[in-house]
């Protein structure tokens, strides 16, 4: 039974194009729930991927603007879930979002908040 959450609304409001927002969170806080959720209604193509598969760790860590478009094809919107396993996560989706989805729809990555120790 899906709880509905108020972070999809903020999701809804804050996506915008050219954009790419992060959704922090601790361990099992529904990160992942809440991209599925919203992706359920989400009209446009979108590409969903996780930072744990290791050909995605190669394509989103590669820095490379061809490499880069290659993988998003013609989909309008990136979802990264544990984008925290890919190295330099945040300069591939700004070289994306700058060269590639500027007027496109934008990315959510999600990133895990390490546990305390
Ligand atoms: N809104 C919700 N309604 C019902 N169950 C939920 C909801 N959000 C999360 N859950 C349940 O809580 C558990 C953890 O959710 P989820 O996997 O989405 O968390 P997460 O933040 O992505 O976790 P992780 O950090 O391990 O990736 C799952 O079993 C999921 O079904
Ligand atoms: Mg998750």
């Amino acid at each position: 039974m899906y709880i509905p959450q108020r972070h999809l609304d903020n999701l809804r409001s804050t996506l915008k194009p050219g954009k790419v927002v992060v959704i922090y969170g601790a361990r099992r806080t529904g990160k992942t729930t809440l991209l599925r959720a919203f992706l359920q209604h989400e009209p446009q193509p979108y590409l969903l991927v996780s930072g744990e598969d290791i050909t995605v760790q190669d394509y989103l860590a590669s820095q490379s603007i061809d490499k880069l478009k290659a993988f998003v094809g013609s989909k309008r919107l990136l979802v990264v879930d544990e984008a925290q396993k890919v190295s330099q996560i945040g300069l591939n989706l700004k070289l994306l979002t700058d060269r590639h989805f500027n007027r496109m729809r934008p990315s959510i990555a999600p990133w895990k908040i390490p546990q305390p120790t």
